[in-house]
């Protein structure tokens, strides 16, 4: 086990696009149990891959709060978001200190493989979907301050303009 260093702000890894797992070998399976020990080490509710360096499609995240329950995803996909969105604050480890509103679906369908490579789907809500919208968006370089409203979007590039 490894805990491995966060990218931020800048760094362009978090800008990239990543690649889909093609054979979970045993790197990849180490690399998995290497972020979730990362993400549970700062505290986080979920983590990508590109957030430690690894342009390749894999997350992390917090699946169950009250048993500590970290799900490991491989090329995940999201199948169905919900119409209903809500609007709630958001983090993001590379991204210490920032904290913005956000809006996303609040029910979502999401696919991928376990580190098993067995196929598995699931219906997340609330706080977990938002969390896999967010993770997801790591995975294709987008940054939860790109799903800002054009007037948020203003004001967050006139505060943080190295950033955006
Ligand atoms: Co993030």
């Amino acid at each position: 086990m490894a805990i491995l260093e966060i990218k931020k702000f800048n760094d362009p890894v978090l800008r990239k696009r990543c690649e889909s797992v093609k054979k979970i070998d045993r790197d990849i399976k180490k690399f998995v149990v290497d972020i979730a020990q990362t993400m549970k080490k700062n505290k986080g509710n979920g983590l990508a891959a590109p957030q430690v360096g690894v342009l390749k499609r894999i997350i992390v995240v917090q699946a169950d709060l009250e048993n500590q329950h970290i799900l490991g995803l491989i090329n995940p996909i999201i199948l169905e978001t919900s119409r209903k969105k809500k609007k709630n604050i958001e983090g993001c480890l590379s991204f210490p200190g920032i904290f913005l509103k956000i809006k996303r679906a609040t029910k979502i369908e999401v696919e991928g493989l376990d580190i098993r490579g067995k196929k598995i789907k699931l219906e997340a809500k609330g706080l977990l979907a938002r969390v896999f919208q967010h993770e997801i968006d790591h995975l294709d370089g987008i940054l939860f301050f790109k799903r800002l409203n054009f007037l948020q979007k203003i004001k967050f590039k006139l505060k943080y303009p190295s950033i955006y």
